[in-house]
């Protein structure tokens, strides 16, 4: 495929002998389509050809040398130099690579091997799977899936929370009321309601606590009481999240939680304690990060148990040795900033290589508030995500039976709408923007939504319906040479650098964004021209622009929510770790 913005660079690295690559980063996508297909600032170069804008954008211009089968015409605007592509070049080379990468149109080979390991979703056990874990499982699965597409090879954890002084509690409180509640018809509800009363029963009672915490104590130990009532807790949650996962596709490559690395933290505390950094503090032992002006990390606490930094810690080297990443990522809300932030300084004290502890990444996100109705008044403002994708299932289903009452499969497609809606609500928004829950908003087929996205693909999909594609050697590509056409297809074009800018930034609304974009430039085209039935050589080449698209949104939906997007080997290998 023509890349326009290496081509340009390189013709403007001849005139000026400045690094095309360089060139190439400072090249913009002008606003307003009538300023050019591209446009080049012409003073990022003010200062090292010491000239003034304009005057180098005129030299440009002069002695730039490029083929016309690919620029059509250069302007200068101001210091700028507009440049405008042409067109015939532009429908040519995207439904050429269209045709020849079919559903593999975008994807890349930039990742090739290099290992990509995601944190995501990563509820507690014995608590309810809530909405802000629904963002942090559709951001990482997306992120999985983007990633997978660039060529890399992903790991997907799910870092169960399944270790900690609440299971503590938990012991103790079965212990007492075990037998009046329905644990196993219930779990997730019913463990809840003991740990509110546990809880409750510590504030009272300060004894109670320090028998809760030598719960922790004994399950650390091994204790075999406490170890098979942490079992039985543990898969009765995990049989309740996948209830979930399955509605959402949602799938993982590990479930190593937190009790996974109970027998690996003693390595961290050694090599920790080998630096001389490791100290007391009031009991606990801290690693003070002063310098870096962010508060101690907390190792040890006063009664010798471990915490949740600990085992993130002992998971980093865990995840460094198997599988020898370049990059790993959490996906976390924002309010686990700092934790994170201590995590990786103290991280850089393990003694594993610089690239491993360079290239931990947190990807926050913002909360979700729900306007008040149904979903806000449970007790503690907590929402099951499991009532909250069925209630999404049938609104979905009271729309469709407004709309389309004689649809035949009705379950299925208000299944896909109303979970894809979901999805797609918590993936379009800036993941780090708080974000306000709206029904009305999240199920409106014409906002910038999933079913809006959806709507459009079922629309290309019953017009390829209608009529034989045709070879792509038969399109004659001047009948694509209106404006809503130059703009789909330029819309179709982007999306290599979507995927590309989607993981720079780890940010799926990028791609979520464009797909909006896509779609509503499908539907302008639509509405201003009619594909079937127009003369033989136009409906071609307008039901081929029809067929990308169809193409392109359904590669776009699958990478973003559906969870089976994926082609996965998991590469192990043991790395060096210095010792200190
Ligand atoms: N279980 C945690 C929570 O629900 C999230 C875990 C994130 N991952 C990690 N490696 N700390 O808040």
């Amino acid at each position: 495929m023509t890349d326009y913005k290496k081509k340009i660079a390189e013709a403007i690295e001849k005139v000026t002998n400045i690094d095309s690559k360089i060139l190439e980063s400072f090249i913009e996508i002008p606003p307003d389509a009538n300023l050019g297909d591209y446009a080049f600032p012409c003073f990022k170069l003010a200062k090292e050809l010491k000239k003034a804008p304009p005057i180098i954008a005129q030299e440009i211009k002069d002695n730039i040398v490029v083929d016309s089968e690919i620029i059509d015409k250069i302007d200068i605007v101001g210091g700028y130099l507009n440049i405008y592509i042409n067109k015939k070049n532009l429908a040519n080379t995207v439904l050429r690579e269209i045709e020849e990468k079919n559903e593999n149109y975008g994807s890349q080979t930039i990742g090739n091997g290099q290992t990509i390991v995601i944190d995501y979703s990563s509820p507690n056990i014995a608590k309810p799977f809530h909405i802000g874990h629904l963002r942090s499982t559709v951001i990482g699965g997306a992120l999985y899936n983007i990633y997978n597409f660039l060529g890399y090879n992903t790991v997907g954890i799910n870092h169960i929370g399944d270790y900690g002084t609440q299971f503590g509690k938990l012991i103790e409180g079965y212990k007492r009321w075990g037998n009046e509640y329905d644990i196993k018809n219930n779990p997730i509800d019913e463990l809840t309601k003991i740990y509110v009363r546990i809880n409750e029963l510590c504030k009272e009672d300060e004894s109670v606590l320090e028998e809760c915490r030598n719960n922790f104590k004994k399950l650390e130990d091994g204790d075999e009481y406490c170890t098979k009532l942490w079992n039985e807790f543990r898969s009765l949650s995990l049989e309740e999240f996948k209830k979930v996962y399955d509605m959402l596709g949602s799938k993982f490559d590990s479930y190593n939680g937190e009790a996974f690395y109970s027998d690996k933290m003693g390595e961290v505390i050694e090599k920790l304690d080998s630096t001389g950094k490791l100290v007391e503090s009031e009991g606990a032992k801290v690693i003070k990060l002063d310098e870096q002006n962010i508060a101690p990390c907390l190792i040890i606490k006063s009664n010798g148990s471990t915490t949740y930094a600990t085992r993130d810690l002992a998971a980093i080297l865990y995840r460094a040795r198997t599988y020898d990443y370049s990059k790993a990522i959490y996906v976390t809300s924002y309010e686990q900033s700092l934790h994170f932030k201590q995590v990786f300084e103290v991280a850089k004290l393990l003694g594993l290589d610089k690239k491993y502890t360079d290239n931990l990444i947190h990807v926050p996100f913002g909360m979700i508030h729900l306007t008040t109705g149904k979903m806000s008044t449970r007790e503690g403002n907590v929402v099951k995500l499991e009532d909250l994708l069925n209630e999404a299932v049938s609104r979905a289903k009271e729309i469709i039976e407004k709309k389309n009452p004689d649809l035949e499969n009705k379950d299925d497609v208000a299944k896909k709408v109303g979970v894809g809606a979901i999805i797609f609500n918590d993936l379009s928004n800036n993941r780090i923007k708080d974000e306000i829950f709206d029904w009305n908003q999240v199920l409106n087929f014409n906002g910038e939504t999933g079913p809006y996205i959806q709507y459009m693909y079922v629309r290309t999909k019953s017009i390829l319906e209608k009529a034989m594609l045709p070879q792509i050697d038969e399109i004659d590509t001047d009948k694509l040479s209106d404006n809503e056409s130059i703009q789909l297809l330029k819309k179709l074009y982007e999306f290599v650098q979507t995927l590309r800018d989607t993981a720079d930034k780890n940010e799926p609304s990028i791609l979520a964004r464009y797909l909006i974009d896509l779609s509503s430039c499908f539907s302008t085209f639509y509405n201003e021209h009619r594909i079937i039935g127009e003369e033989k050589n136009v409906q071609d080449a307008r039901l081929y622009l029809t067929y990308a698209c169809n193409l392109v949104l359904k590669t776009g939906a699958r990478i973003t929510w559906d969870k089976h997007a994926r082609k996965n080997v998991i590469k192990c290998c043991n790395i060096h770790i210095k010792h200190i």
